[in-house]
């Protein structure tokens, strides 16, 4: 067996301390606040902690968090964010969501990868942090970022150029050598599914290298919404799964906390999905792709 994890996304662990300071001179953190606040009847962090107990039993190898791991990007919500992840009794990969960019200043001293640098180790080319490849017996994580800070009611993410160019030669060079290519992205890659200010700006791009190049699996988060869909590529779709929340209390049809245990093996990859019914997290059947 190449690979066993669990997915989960949008866990936006809260934490103000130190917000005080900043928030008189920061219009977009003041705002950030107030609809953090809001969040916290929507979102409880301890189904986190559930999620990390159940990966454990279900004896996954590794836990793949695909961002908005904050609110607001603040020094104290990276410190909370590491020491759950630090103590989580499994590795764990994580990628940055827009949240996790939330303001220039976050961005400009490279805060998440300072404090998460250490659940993003892997192959880099010539000192780029992104992507990142994890590889492992027949299959590979291939860690993307779309984080850019925006503008205040503004969600949206980029890859860039370079980073495309980057992907496309990790992409040909992982499928030459018949590995599973499993790509972690914070926003959906399907048209339609983002808000309007929701979007990934460079989509088309996107697009365009997965069908040139292919891949097995994409993973993603952002929207707090249960997706399924494909993209084109070369030969076979790629299979895109977008997951809700892993901390929505919601019991809104494909808003609930939810986490996803895969299985990567030659014959395919099997997926048992896991929603959150009030109490725990409830199997889904198992899909083989
Ligand atoms: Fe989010
Ligand atoms: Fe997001």
């Amino acid at each position: 067996m190449a690979l066993r994890f669990v997915h989960c996304s949008d866990i936006h662990l809260l934490d103000l301390e130190g917000v005080g300071v900043h928030r008189f001179l920061n219009k977009r953190l003041t705002g950030g606040v107030n609809l953090a606040l809001g969040r916290r009847k929507s979102h409880a962090p301890h189904l986190f902690d559930a999620i990390i107990e159940r990966a454990r039993a279900l004896d996954a190898d590794r836990l793949v968090v695909t961002g908005d791991v904050t609110n607001l990007a603040l020094e104290a919500e990276f410190e909370l964010v590491r020491r759950k992840f630090g103590e989580a009794g499994l590795p764990v990969t994580v990628i940055p969501g827009n949240h996790d960019a939330y303001t220039k200043g976050s961005v400009r001293v490279r805060r998440f990868e300072s404090y998460l640098g250490a659940f993003m180790e892997g192959d880099r080319q010539s000192g780029h942090d992104y992507p990142f490849v994890q590889r492992f017996d027949g299959a590979a994580l291939i860690g993307l970022s779309t984080a850019i800070a925006t503008l205040p009611l503004y969600a949206t993410g980029r890859l860039g150029h370079g980073q495309l160019a980057r992907l496309d030669a990790i992409l040909e060079q992982l499928g030459r050598e018949g590995i599973a290519r499993i790509v972690l992205i914070h926003h959906p890659v399907m048209d339609g599914v983002a808000k309007a200010r929701h979007d990934l700006l460079d989509l088309d791009a996107f697009k365009q290298v997965i069908a040139r190049r292919g891949a097995e699996l994409i993973l993603h988060g952002h929207e707090h919404v249960h997706i399924e869909g494909a993209l084109a590529g070369p030969e076979a779709e790629a299979v895109v799964h977008g997951i809700a929340s892993g901390t929505s209390l919601s019991q809104k049809p494909g808003r609930h906390g939810a986490f996803s245990l895969y299985n990567v093996a030659p014959e395919g990859i099997a997926r048992v999905h896991y929603t959150w019914d009030g109490d725990e997290f409830i199997a889904g059947g198992e899909t083989l792709h």
